[in-house]
């Protein structure tokens, strides 16, 4: 059974899409079929993967979430074998509104995904930057949430809402919703700030922040300008490294203990 995993913050520019690309392409790597639902109308997520507007032309996560098509023809398999996304356009910015007096509204795409779930091993969903009706679904269609965050003072705030979010949709819609873990983006290890946000976020949060951190790398801000991820834009970069290891913990976190599978490293195409 794949494990749906939302990307989620409610800011925007704190590297949402950026790890979402990069973790669904570090999995894919690792062997794990892998797919990337971009949910943010801004559609980086699908560019930033390579996929044009022509190739999406009318079947977009929008088309299958209002019924205009299935989820299947939307997805479009990436460069990176074992990697496909299930494509966004501005269209998605309807459907806030579009939604909003449907049946069961908050379930959309948790519907959408259920057959899919026994085709991937991962499912990502690249949350737009908002708390609103999309991000709901996400909650609500997933096993788990990741927090990309940057060290900034305010961001301590917006974490501290968005758990409390995350505790309502637990409570009246979703369970089983755990928190996957906090991943520090950006981040600048001479800034004493960054480490204090780093010191307080541990404090609260303990071992659900990831112990790997993602540096500032600006081979993670060109990638996408190319339509790659950075593993295939420059593998020995610092960004690269670094989402291989959130990738390694979130893997370990996520291993069956019964079922050994190649880890990152230990399969022939993962030996990089
Ligand atoms: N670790 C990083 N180092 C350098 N630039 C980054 C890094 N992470 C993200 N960026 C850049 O910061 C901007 C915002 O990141 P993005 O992933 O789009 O954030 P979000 O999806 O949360 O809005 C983008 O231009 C992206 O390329
Ligand atoms: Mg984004």
């Amino acid at each position: 059974m794949g494990k749906i995993i939302s990307i989620i913050n409610q800011k925007g520019g704190v590297g949402k899409t950026t790890s979402a690309i990069n973790i669904a392409s570090s999995l894919a790597v690792a062997e794990r079929q892998t797919l990337l639902i971009d949910f943010d109308p801004q559609g980086n997520a699908s560019s930033g993967l390579g996929i044009t507007p022509e190739q999406i032309g009318d079947k977009t996560i929008y088309h299958a979430l209002v019924g205009q098509c299935s989820i299947e023809e939307t997805l479009k398999e990436t460069e990176l074998p074992g990697l496909w996304v299930a494509p966004a356009d501005q269209n998605l910015s309807g459907a806030e509104v579009e939604l909003v007096g449907a049946i069961a509204r908050e379930q959309k795409l948790k519907k959408l995904l259920e057959p899919l779930k026994d085709r991937f091993h991962y499912i990502l969903i690249d949350c737009p930057p908002s708390l609103g009706l999309l991000t709901i679904n996400a909650l609500t269609a997933s096993d788990s949430y990741l927090v990309p965050m940057q060290c900034e003072y305010f961001s301590l705030e917006g974490l501290s809402q968005l758990v409390s979010t995350a505790g309502l949709i637990q409570g009246a819609l979703n369970p089983k919703l755990e928190l996957e873990g906090i991943l520090l983006t950006m981040f600048d290890a001479r800034n004493n700030l960054a480490h204090q946000v780093a010191d307080e976020v541990k404090k609260h949060f303990g071992e659900k922040l990831f112990r790997s951190v993602v540096p500032r790398n600006v081979k993670l801000s060109e990638a996408p300008s190319h339509g790659k991820p950075v593993l295939l834009y420059d593998i020995e970069s610092k960004g690269a490294r670094a989402y291989l290891e959130v990738t390694k913990e979130i893997i370990e976190r996520n291993m069956p203990k019964n079922k050994a599978q190649p880890a990152i490293g230990e399969s022939p195409s993962a030996s990089i």
